[in-house]
């Protein structure tokens, strides 16, 4: 995106050069990181479940009615939270879906998001497929050995992705679709709330710990949000309150997640950095420009998703959610800024994306 006016100003005296090098970073910029991987669940799914056997698929309208290429696979009207930030980075295209990788710039990054995913493997799986944390992992580590080839050798691909972000954001499936669903899951039975979230944690950090080693240096974790507040969960209460015992667990998973921030920074600190994003920070919260909070902009099945071709709300800015379980892409735009420029620590922590990617790793 940016020119930098000082690179600029250094070149002009080299006409050639500077043509050279207006062409390479003015006009059509270079992005802040060269290369992003993305791990989570349908808020940054792009098309990956497409062609699996789910009910949990986003490839039809209303979805995708605001967004370039029409229905992809996103689970709202337009970009994701993630789709945003790619852009702020200063990406010209957004980061291909793992499913399809053909023909695009895999150097770039990969999507190896899917709707009704979680941490845990049996999560979601009730709608029918998905590609759990675990599979993603296994997934990035093909996308790696494909680098290999491209690069030709383990150590430049190990210097390559070495200055990729990664950004992870999964975990409200594993109550959502796991936790809060004891007809299908017996966690319930097996774990308190508390026991749950560090069961969660315990196995998000292993993960973690497994991209590491496969050369992850930069990340950003991302919180979960109020799951007991979506409309999905409230829409069945005659008061439309939120249902306070699903935002126990969330909360608990949220507040580890973000020692698991303070702990790798801490050990690894010579050459890693993370940041968390809180996502019910009020800076986050902040969403005084919305008029409805508590459902969705499309008519939704009885499963929560948009009945398929069925004209949405009119006001689709005014609304956070798109369908009961997803933001907006209006909602989602005023996530993505926030989590970019953060202007206080509470939402981003210890910093925000923008400081993240210009941070020097040792
Ligand atoms: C797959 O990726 C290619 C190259 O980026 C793109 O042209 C094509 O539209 C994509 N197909 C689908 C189904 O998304
Ligand atoms: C909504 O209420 C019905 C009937 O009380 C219940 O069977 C169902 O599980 C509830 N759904 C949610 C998401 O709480
Ligand atoms: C809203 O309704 C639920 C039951 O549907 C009840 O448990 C809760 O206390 C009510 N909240 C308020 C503020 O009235
Ligand atoms: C997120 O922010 C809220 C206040 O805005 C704060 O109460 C909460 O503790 C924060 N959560 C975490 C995990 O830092
Ligand atoms: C973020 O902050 C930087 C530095 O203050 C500014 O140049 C940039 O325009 C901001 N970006 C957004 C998306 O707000």
């Amino acid at each position: 995106m940016g020119c930098e006016s000082k690179t600029c100003m250094l070149v002009l005296p080299f006409l050639l050069l500077s043509a050279w090098y207006m062409q390479r970073y003015c006009v059509y910029g270079e992005p802040q990181v060269p290369c992003l991987f993305i791990f989570g669940d349908s808020l940054s799914d792009s098309g990956n479940n497409n062609n699996l056997k789910t009910i949990a698929k986003a490839n039809y309208k209303p979805y995708g009615i605001d967004f370039p290429a029409g229905p992809t696979g996103r689970f709202t009207n337009g970009r994701t939270a993630i789709d945003i930030i790619t852009q702020l980075l200063g990406f010209e295209n957004f980061i291909p879906p793992f499913a399809n990788t053909s023909g695009s710039d895999i150097l770039k990054g990969v999507n190896y998001a899917s709707g009704s995913a979680g941490i845990r493997r049996e999560t979601g799986k009730h709608l029918g497929e998905n590609i759990g944390l675990g599979s993603q992992l296994t997934n990035h580590k093909a996308i790696v050995s494909q680098i290999e080839t491209l690069l030709g050798n383990a150590e430049k691909t190990q210097e390559h992705l070495k200055k990729c972000l990664y950004y992870v954001n999964i975990g409200s499936n594993d109550f959502i679709n796991n936790y809060f669903l004891p007809q299908f899951y017996s966690s319930s039975r097996f774990y308190t709330h508390e026991q749950y979230a560090e069961a969660l944690i315990q196995e998000l950090s292993s993960n973690l710990m497994a991209l590491r080693a496969g050369g992850a240096r930069k990340y950003v974790l991302v919180g979960l949000g109020f799951v007991g507040c979506i409309p999905k969960a409230t829409s069945n209460r005659t008061n439309g309150s939120c249902v306070l015992e699903q935002n126990i667990g969330p909360l608990i998973f949220s507040d580890k997640l973000r020692s698991v921030v303070d702990q790798f920074n801490k050990h690894f600190s010579t050459d890693s950095k993370l940041i968390f994003i809180n996502s019910t920070a009020k800076s986050t919260g902040d969403l005084s420009g919305f008029k409805v909070l508590n459902a969705g902009c499309c008519s939704t099945r009885t499963d929560g998703q948009c009945v398929p071709d069925k004209t949405p709300c009119v006001n689709k800015n005014e609304y956070v959610f798109w369908d009961q379980f997803h933001p907006t892409e209006a909602s989602s735009l005023h996530t993505a800024i926030a989590s970019y420029n953060a202007s206080n620590t509470d939402l981003t922590y210890p910093m925000d994306i923008n400081h993240l990617v210009h941070h020097q790793l040792k």
